[in-house]
Protein backbone atom coordinates (compact mmCIF):
# COMPACT_ATOMS: atom_id res chain seq x y z
CA UNK A 1 0.00 0.00 0.00
CA UNK A 2 0.99 3.43 -0.37
CA UNK A 3 3.14 5.26 1.97
CA UNK A 4 2.00 5.64 5.86
CA UNK A 5 2.80 9.16 5.95
CA UNK A 6 -1.24 9.11 4.26
CA UNK A 7 -2.82 7.60 6.75
CA UNK A 8 -4.10 7.43 10.31
CA UNK A 9 -4.24 4.48 11.00
CA UNK A 10 -3.37 1.04 8.87
CA UNK A 11 -4.05 -2.80 9.02
CA UNK A 12 -1.72 -4.70 7.47
CA UNK A 13 -2.46 -8.69 7.15
CA UNK A 14 -5.11 -8.73 9.85
CA UNK A 15 -5.49 -12.40 10.82
CA UNK A 16 -8.10 -13.55 13.15
CA UNK A 17 -9.27 -16.95 14.61
CA UNK A 18 -12.29 -17.96 16.96
CA UNK A 19 -11.31 -21.30 18.52
CA UNK A 20 -15.07 -22.77 18.68
CA UNK A 21 -16.28 -25.68 19.90
CA UNK A 22 -17.82 -26.33 16.22
CA UNK A 23 -14.35 -25.34 15.04
CA UNK A 24 -12.22 -22.66 14.23
CA UNK A 25 -13.62 -20.03 12.75
CA UNK A 26 -11.43 -18.20 10.03
CA UNK A 27 -13.22 -14.64 10.76
CA UNK A 28 -9.73 -12.13 8.89
CA UNK A 29 -7.57 -13.98 6.79
CA UNK A 30 -4.97 -10.95 6.16
CA UNK A 31 -7.36 -7.62 5.98
CA UNK A 32 -5.58 -4.99 4.37
CA UNK A 33 -7.31 -1.59 5.44
CA UNK A 34 -6.06 2.27 5.44
CA UNK A 35 -7.69 5.27 6.76
CA UNK A 36 -6.62 9.10 5.98
CA UNK A 37 -6.86 11.88 8.17
CA UNK A 38 -10.43 13.66 8.23
CA UNK A 39 -12.02 11.21 5.96
CA UNK A 40 -14.86 8.76 6.14
CA UNK A 41 -14.18 5.59 4.82
CA UNK A 42 -17.23 3.01 4.62
CA UNK A 43 -16.45 -0.25 5.40
CA UNK A 44 -19.26 -2.68 3.71
CA UNK A 45 -19.69 -6.20 3.26
CA UNK A 46 -22.94 -9.04 3.75
CA UNK A 47 -23.81 -10.67 7.12
CA UNK A 48 -20.93 -12.32 8.73
CA UNK A 49 -17.55 -10.82 6.28
CA UNK A 50 -16.15 -9.52 9.28
CA UNK A 51 -16.48 -5.76 9.59
CA UNK A 52 -17.46 -5.91 13.22
CA UNK A 53 -14.80 -7.82 14.02
CA UNK A 54 -11.81 -5.48 12.08
CA UNK A 55 -13.74 -3.07 14.30
CA UNK A 56 -12.81 -4.40 17.54
CA UNK A 57 -9.72 -5.34 16.37
CA UNK A 58 -8.74 -1.82 16.15
CA UNK A 59 -9.76 -1.57 19.77
CA UNK A 60 -8.07 -4.36 20.64
CA UNK A 61 -11.25 -5.93 22.18
CA UNK A 62 -11.37 -9.01 20.42
CA UNK A 63 -13.50 -11.18 23.14
CA UNK A 64 -12.41 -14.87 23.58
CA UNK A 65 -12.34 -17.46 21.89
CA UNK A 66 -10.88 -14.92 19.40
CA UNK A 67 -7.24 -14.49 19.12
CA UNK A 68 -4.90 -12.66 16.67
CA UNK A 69 -2.79 -14.33 14.93
CA UNK A 70 -0.94 -12.25 12.59
CA UNK A 71 -0.87 -8.81 10.77
CA UNK A 72 -0.21 -5.22 12.29
CA UNK A 73 -2.35 -2.57 13.37
CA UNK A 74 -0.81 1.03 13.49
CA UNK A 75 -2.24 4.34 14.54
CA UNK A 76 -0.56 7.72 14.37
CA UNK A 77 -0.21 9.93 16.68
CA UNK A 78 1.40 13.19 15.71
CA UNK A 79 5.23 11.95 15.01
CA UNK A 80 4.26 8.56 16.39
CA UNK A 81 3.45 5.53 15.45
CA UNK A 82 1.88 3.31 18.31
CA UNK A 83 1.06 -0.21 17.41
CA UNK A 84 -1.63 -1.22 18.92
CA UNK A 85 -1.59 -4.94 18.75
CA UNK A 86 1.43 -4.74 20.76
CA UNK A 87 0.22 -2.43 23.90
CA UNK A 88 -0.59 -3.42 27.29
CA UNK A 89 -4.17 -2.78 28.34
CA UNK A 90 -2.92 0.32 30.86
CA UNK A 91 -2.40 2.11 27.30
CA UNK A 92 -4.92 0.28 25.41
CA UNK A 93 -7.34 1.76 28.06
CA UNK A 94 -6.26 5.78 27.25
CA UNK A 95 -6.14 5.03 22.98
CA UNK A 96 -10.11 4.02 23.45
CA UNK A 97 -11.60 7.25 24.25
CA UNK A 98 -9.09 9.67 23.95
CA UNK A 99 -7.85 8.33 20.36
CA UNK A 100 -10.37 6.32 19.04
CA UNK A 101 -14.35 6.02 19.77
CA UNK A 102 -16.72 3.88 18.96
CA UNK A 103 -20.24 3.63 18.24
CA UNK A 104 -22.96 0.98 18.23
CA UNK A 105 -25.87 0.00 16.61
CA UNK A 106 -28.09 -0.20 19.96
CA UNK A 107 -27.67 3.12 22.06
CA UNK A 108 -29.59 2.19 25.05
CA UNK A 109 -26.62 -0.30 25.84
CA UNK A 110 -24.24 2.14 26.48
CA UNK A 111 -26.08 4.66 28.81
CA UNK A 112 -26.64 4.17 31.86
CA UNK A 113 -30.25 3.90 32.67
CA UNK A 114 -29.98 5.61 36.29
CA UNK A 115 -28.24 8.83 34.93
CA UNK A 116 -29.47 11.93 33.36
CA UNK A 117 -27.55 12.29 30.28
CA UNK A 118 -25.42 15.46 31.89
CA UNK A 119 -24.26 13.35 34.93
CA UNK A 120 -22.83 10.55 31.55
CA UNK A 121 -21.43 13.53 29.39
CA UNK A 122 -20.12 14.96 32.25
CA UNK A 123 -18.52 11.69 33.45
CA UNK A 124 -16.71 11.51 29.73
CA UNK A 125 -15.77 14.97 30.32
CA UNK A 126 -14.47 14.64 33.53
CA UNK A 127 -12.10 11.85 32.52
CA UNK A 128 -10.75 12.82 28.61
CA UNK A 129 -10.88 16.97 29.20
CA UNK A 130 -11.12 17.54 33.13
CA UNK A 131 -7.35 20.39 32.22
CA UNK A 132 -9.53 22.12 30.27
CA UNK A 133 -12.33 22.77 32.38
CA UNK A 134 -10.17 23.26 35.49
CA UNK A 135 -8.52 25.89 33.24
CA UNK A 136 -11.96 27.73 31.95
CA UNK A 137 -12.73 27.32 35.80
CA UNK A 138 -10.04 29.47 36.91
CA UNK A 139 -10.76 31.82 34.00
CA UNK A 140 -14.17 32.44 35.77
CA UNK A 141 -12.61 33.03 39.05
CA UNK A 142 -9.85 35.51 37.52
CA UNK A 143 -13.38 37.44 36.44
CA UNK A 144 -15.04 37.04 39.80
CA UNK A 145 -11.64 38.45 41.26
CA UNK A 146 -11.26 41.40 39.72
CA UNK A 147 -14.86 42.84 41.06
CA UNK A 148 -14.71 41.01 44.83
CA UNK A 149 -14.49 42.69 47.60
CA UNK A 150 -11.71 41.86 50.43
CA UNK A 151 -13.49 38.91 52.02
CA UNK A 152 -14.71 37.34 49.19
CA UNK A 153 -11.40 37.68 47.66
CA UNK A 154 -10.01 35.67 49.92
CA UNK A 155 -12.55 32.33 49.47
CA UNK A 156 -11.93 32.75 45.24
CA UNK A 157 -8.04 32.69 45.75
CA UNK A 158 -8.75 29.53 47.94
CA UNK A 159 -10.97 27.73 45.02
CA UNK A 160 -8.49 28.91 42.57
CA UNK A 161 -5.58 27.39 44.62
CA UNK A 162 -7.89 24.11 44.74
CA UNK A 163 -8.24 24.33 41.19
CA UNK A 164 -4.62 24.65 40.38
CA UNK A 165 -3.69 21.79 42.68
CA UNK A 166 -6.24 19.28 41.12
CA UNK A 167 -4.85 20.45 37.49
CA UNK A 168 -1.99 19.18 39.30
CA UNK A 169 -3.16 15.92 40.82
CA UNK A 170 -6.90 15.26 40.81
CA UNK A 171 -7.17 12.89 43.55
CA UNK A 172 -4.86 14.82 45.85
CA UNK A 173 -5.42 14.60 50.05
CA UNK A 174 -6.09 18.15 50.54
CA UNK A 175 -8.39 18.37 47.35
CA UNK A 176 -10.24 15.82 48.65
CA UNK A 177 -10.69 17.21 52.16
CA UNK A 178 -11.67 20.86 50.43
CA UNK A 179 -14.40 18.94 48.62
CA UNK A 180 -16.10 18.33 51.95
CA UNK A 181 -15.85 21.62 53.62
CA UNK A 182 -18.78 23.95 52.57
CA UNK A 183 -17.66 27.50 51.28
CA UNK A 184 -14.58 26.03 50.28
CA UNK A 185 -16.18 23.13 48.44
CA UNK A 186 -17.65 25.99 46.42
CA UNK A 187 -14.92 25.26 43.80
CA UNK A 188 -16.46 22.42 43.38
CA UNK A 189 -19.87 24.03 41.71
CA UNK A 190 -17.88 26.09 39.68
CA UNK A 191 -16.47 22.94 37.92
CA UNK A 192 -19.59 21.45 38.02
CA UNK A 193 -21.19 24.85 36.21
CA UNK A 194 -18.02 24.61 33.38
CA UNK A 195 -19.07 20.59 32.96
CA UNK A 196 -22.94 21.99 32.10
CA UNK A 197 -21.68 24.81 30.06
CA UNK A 198 -19.23 21.94 28.23
CA UNK A 199 -22.62 19.32 28.02
CA UNK A 200 -24.76 21.79 26.61
CA UNK A 201 -22.56 22.61 23.81
CA UNK A 202 -22.12 19.22 23.00
CA UNK A 203 -25.53 19.02 22.64
CA UNK A 204 -26.02 21.62 20.69
CA UNK A 205 -23.27 20.51 18.64
CA UNK A 206 -25.36 17.00 18.12
CA UNK A 207 -28.38 19.22 16.75
CA UNK A 208 -30.18 18.62 19.83
CA UNK A 209 -33.26 21.26 20.35
CA UNK A 210 -33.95 22.65 23.30
CA UNK A 211 -30.96 21.12 25.27
CA UNK A 212 -30.82 22.13 28.58
CA UNK A 213 -33.94 20.39 28.82
CA UNK A 214 -32.18 17.14 27.30
CA UNK A 215 -29.57 17.06 29.78
CA UNK A 216 -31.62 16.98 32.39
CA UNK A 217 -33.23 13.68 30.92
CA UNK A 218 -32.86 9.79 31.66
CA UNK A 219 -31.82 7.68 29.18
CA UNK A 220 -35.45 6.11 28.83
CA UNK A 221 -36.99 9.68 28.08
CA UNK A 222 -35.06 10.16 24.97
CA UNK A 223 -36.38 9.03 21.31
CA UNK A 224 -33.40 6.06 19.49
CA UNK A 225 -32.28 8.96 17.55
CA UNK A 226 -31.81 11.41 20.60
CA UNK A 227 -30.21 8.21 22.25
CA UNK A 228 -28.11 7.45 19.15
CA UNK A 229 -27.17 11.62 19.17
CA UNK A 230 -26.25 11.39 23.01
CA UNK A 231 -23.90 8.23 21.91
CA UNK A 232 -22.40 10.19 19.04
CA UNK A 233 -21.62 13.11 22.00
CA UNK A 234 -20.13 10.78 24.27
CA UNK A 235 -18.12 9.30 21.59
CA UNK A 236 -16.96 12.66 20.52
CA UNK A 237 -16.43 14.33 23.82
CA UNK A 238 -13.00 13.66 23.76
CA UNK A 239 -12.39 15.30 20.55
CA UNK A 240 -10.72 11.45 19.10
CA UNK A 241 -9.08 10.91 15.96
CA UNK A 242 -10.65 8.58 14.64
CA UNK A 243 -14.59 7.53 15.43
CA UNK A 244 -15.45 3.98 14.51
CA UNK A 245 -19.46 3.90 13.74
CA UNK A 246 -20.73 0.13 13.51
CA UNK A 247 -24.03 0.43 11.82
CA UNK A 248 -25.37 2.77 14.25
CA UNK A 249 -28.63 3.79 11.77
CA UNK A 250 -29.61 0.76 11.79
CA UNK A 251 -32.46 0.51 14.13
CA UNK A 252 -33.83 3.75 13.68
CA UNK A 253 -36.24 5.08 10.63
CA UNK A 254 -35.33 6.29 7.48
CA UNK A 255 -35.99 10.60 8.46
CA UNK A 256 -34.12 10.24 11.31
CA UNK A 257 -31.27 7.88 9.65
CA UNK A 258 -31.14 10.50 7.29
CA UNK A 259 -31.02 13.52 9.94
CA UNK A 260 -28.19 11.12 11.85
CA UNK A 261 -25.83 11.07 8.71
CA UNK A 262 -26.27 14.47 7.99
CA UNK A 263 -24.76 15.33 11.35
CA UNK A 264 -22.20 13.04 10.96
CA UNK A 265 -20.79 14.60 8.02
CA UNK A 266 -21.16 18.05 9.81
CA UNK A 267 -19.35 16.70 12.94
CA UNK A 268 -16.42 15.21 10.56
CA UNK A 269 -15.63 18.84 9.41
CA UNK A 270 -15.98 20.71 13.09
CA UNK A 271 -14.28 17.77 15.01
CA UNK A 272 -11.93 16.76 11.84
CA UNK A 273 -12.10 12.88 13.20
CA UNK A 274 -11.46 10.10 10.41
CA UNK A 275 -14.73 7.88 10.78
CA UNK A 276 -15.20 4.39 10.28
CA UNK A 277 -18.32 3.90 8.85
CA UNK A 278 -19.59 0.20 9.31
CA UNK A 279 -22.90 -0.52 7.16
CA UNK A 280 -24.16 -3.01 4.91
CA UNK A 281 -25.99 -0.24 2.79
CA UNK A 282 -24.52 1.04 -0.12
CA UNK A 283 -26.87 3.79 -0.38
CA UNK A 284 -25.52 5.55 2.93
CA UNK A 285 -22.35 4.51 1.60
CA UNK A 286 -22.53 6.84 -1.29
CA UNK A 287 -24.37 9.53 0.63
CA UNK A 288 -21.72 9.54 3.11
CA UNK A 289 -18.15 7.88 2.50
CA UNK A 290 -15.33 9.49 0.62
CA UNK A 291 -13.77 6.10 -0.16
CA UNK A 292 -14.92 2.65 0.54
CA UNK A 293 -13.57 -0.57 1.67
CA UNK A 294 -15.61 -4.09 0.20
CA UNK A 295 -15.30 -7.01 2.43
CA UNK A 296 -15.73 -11.34 1.55
CA UNK A 297 -15.81 -13.39 3.73
CA UNK A 298 -12.95 -11.96 6.04
CA UNK A 299 -10.82 -10.36 3.44
CA UNK A 300 -11.01 -6.85 2.11
CA UNK A 301 -11.29 -7.60 -1.60
CA UNK A 302 -11.27 -3.84 -3.02
CA UNK A 303 -10.82 -0.53 -2.04
CA UNK A 304 -10.94 2.88 -3.80
CA UNK A 305 -12.84 6.19 -3.54
CA UNK A 306 -16.49 6.41 -3.37
CA UNK A 307 -17.23 7.71 -7.18
CA UNK A 308 -14.17 5.03 -8.27
CA UNK A 309 -16.05 1.92 -6.63
CA UNK A 310 -19.43 3.09 -7.95
CA UNK A 311 -18.04 4.13 -11.61
CA UNK A 312 -15.84 1.59 -12.20
CA UNK A 313 -16.05 -1.50 -10.17
CA UNK A 314 -13.26 -4.22 -10.98
CA UNK A 315 -13.93 -7.12 -8.03
CA UNK A 316 -16.23 -9.82 -9.14
CA UNK A 317 -18.18 -9.41 -6.12
CA UNK A 318 -17.73 -5.76 -5.90
CA UNK A 319 -20.04 -5.84 -9.03
CA UNK A 320 -22.70 -8.11 -7.62
CA UNK A 321 -23.08 -6.54 -4.67
CA UNK A 322 -23.48 -3.26 -7.39
CA UNK A 323 -26.10 -4.92 -9.30
CA UNK A 324 -28.24 -6.22 -6.24
CA UNK A 325 -29.03 -3.19 -5.40
CA UNK A 326 -32.91 -2.57 -5.93
CA UNK A 327 -33.33 -0.09 -9.05
CA UNK A 328 -36.79 0.87 -10.25
CA UNK A 329 -37.51 -0.37 -13.79
CA UNK A 330 -34.69 -2.50 -13.48
CA UNK A 331 -34.75 -6.11 -13.00
CA UNK A 332 -33.05 -7.39 -9.46
CA UNK A 333 -30.17 -9.59 -9.59
CA UNK A 334 -29.34 -11.39 -6.46
CA UNK A 335 -25.70 -12.65 -5.76
CA UNK A 336 -25.94 -16.44 -6.70
CA UNK A 337 -25.07 -18.76 -4.31
CA UNK A 338 -24.85 -18.13 -0.01
CA UNK A 339 -21.79 -16.46 2.20
CA UNK A 340 -19.73 -19.05 2.89
CA UNK A 341 -18.82 -20.78 6.37
CA UNK A 342 -15.88 -19.47 8.06
CA UNK A 343 -15.58 -22.67 9.41
CA UNK A 344 -13.61 -24.86 6.49
CA UNK A 345 -14.05 -21.56 3.99
CA UNK A 346 -13.47 -21.92 0.52
CA UNK A 347 -10.01 -22.48 -0.32
CA UNK A 348 -7.85 -19.77 -3.36
CA UNK A 349 -10.23 -16.56 -3.44
CA UNK A 350 -12.61 -16.93 -1.15
CA UNK A 351 -15.31 -16.06 -3.65
CA UNK A 352 -14.51 -18.46 -6.08
CA UNK A 353 -17.55 -20.91 -6.13
CA UNK A 354 -20.00 -17.91 -6.79
CA UNK A 355 -17.70 -15.85 -8.81
CA UNK A 356 -18.89 -15.95 -12.58
CA UNK A 357 -15.38 -15.20 -13.89
CA UNK A 358 -13.90 -18.10 -11.53
CA UNK A 359 -10.20 -19.37 -13.69
CA UNK A 360 -8.46 -22.85 -12.56
CA UNK A 361 -6.28 -20.56 -10.20
CA UNK A 362 -8.99 -19.41 -8.41
CA UNK A 363 -9.59 -22.19 -5.71
CA UNK A 364 -6.00 -22.60 -5.32
CA UNK A 365 -4.18 -19.37 -4.80
CA UNK A 366 -5.50 -16.60 -2.46
CA UNK A 367 -5.15 -13.64 -4.63
CA UNK A 368 -3.10 -10.57 -2.98
CA UNK A 369 -4.20 -7.27 -2.61
CA UNK A 370 -2.89 -4.72 -4.81
CA UNK A 371 -2.66 -1.06 -6.11
CA UNK A 372 -4.39 -1.00 -9.99
CA UNK A 373 -4.85 2.35 -10.47
CA UNK A 374 -4.08 5.20 -7.89
CA UNK A 375 -5.68 4.62 -4.30
CA UNK A 376 -7.71 1.98 -6.23
CA UNK A 377 -6.67 -1.85 -4.50
CA UNK A 378 -8.28 -4.89 -5.57
CA UNK A 379 -7.78 -8.73 -4.46
CA UNK A 380 -8.63 -10.67 -7.84
CA UNK A 381 -6.45 -12.91 -10.07
CA UNK A 382 -8.25 -10.86 -13.11
CA UNK A 383 -6.22 -7.70 -12.15
CA UNK A 384 -2.87 -9.54 -11.33
CA UNK A 385 -3.47 -10.76 -7.79
CA UNK A 386 -1.57 -13.77 -8.53
CA UNK A 387 1.66 -11.66 -9.26
N1 LIG B 1 -17.55 -14.39 19.69
C1 LIG B 1 -17.49 -15.06 18.54
N2 LIG B 1 -17.32 -16.41 18.53
C2 LIG B 1 -17.24 -17.10 17.39
N3 LIG B 1 -17.32 -16.54 16.16
C3 LIG B 1 -17.50 -15.23 16.11
C4 LIG B 1 -17.60 -14.41 17.28
N4 LIG B 1 -17.77 -13.12 16.90
C5 LIG B 1 -17.77 -13.12 15.53
N5 LIG B 1 -17.61 -14.38 15.07
C6 LIG B 1 -17.56 -14.77 13.65
O1 LIG B 1 -16.71 -13.90 12.94
C7 LIG B 1 -17.23 -13.63 11.67
C8 LIG B 1 -17.34 -12.14 11.45
O2 LIG B 1 -18.32 -11.61 12.32
P1 LIG B 1 -18.73 -10.08 12.38
O3 LIG B 1 -19.59 -9.90 13.57
O4 LIG B 1 -17.51 -9.25 12.27
O5 LIG B 1 -19.59 -9.91 11.04
P2 LIG B 1 -20.24 -8.58 10.45
O6 LIG B 1 -19.66 -8.37 9.09
O7 LIG B 1 -20.11 -7.49 11.43
O8 LIG B 1 -21.77 -9.02 10.27
P3 LIG B 1 -23.12 -8.17 10.50
O9 LIG B 1 -23.33 -7.38 9.24
O10 LIG B 1 -24.16 -9.22 10.67
O11 LIG B 1 -22.96 -7.33 11.71
C9 LIG B 1 -18.58 -14.33 11.58
O12 LIG B 1 -18.41 -15.53 10.89
C10 LIG B 1 -18.94 -14.62 13.01
O13 LIG B 1 -19.69 -15.78 13.12
S1 LIG C 1 -9.93 -14.23 -7.94
FE1 LIG C 1 -11.04 -15.51 -9.35
S2 LIG C 1 -12.80 -16.25 -8.19
FE2 LIG C 1 -11.93 -14.56 -7.06
S3 LIG C 1 -13.11 -12.84 -7.71
FE3 LIG C 1 -11.31 -12.87 -9.00
S4 LIG C 1 -11.93 -14.08 -10.77
FE4 LIG C 1 -13.46 -14.43 -9.22
MG1 LIG D 1 -21.48 -6.39 12.61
Amino acid sequence: MSSFDEYILSIQGLILRFYTYEGIVEALDGVNLNIKPAEILGLVGETGCGKSVTSLSILNLVPPPGRIEGGEITLREGEKTINILEQHEDFLRKIRGNLISMIFQEPRAYLNPVFTVEEQLGEVLVQHRLGELLNSTIQKIDMELEKADKLKRHLLMLHKKLCLKMLKNPRSLSVRVASKIPLVNGFKSKLRMEIRKKVVELLKDMEIPDPQRVARMYPHELSGGMAQRVVIAMALACNPKLLIADEPTTNLDVTVQAQILHLIRVLREKYKSSILYITHDLGVVAELCDRVAVMYAGNVVELADVYEIFKNPLHPYTRALLESIPRPGKEFKSIPGTVPSLINPPSGCRFHDRCQFAMEICNKVKPKFIEVGKDHYVACHLFGGGK
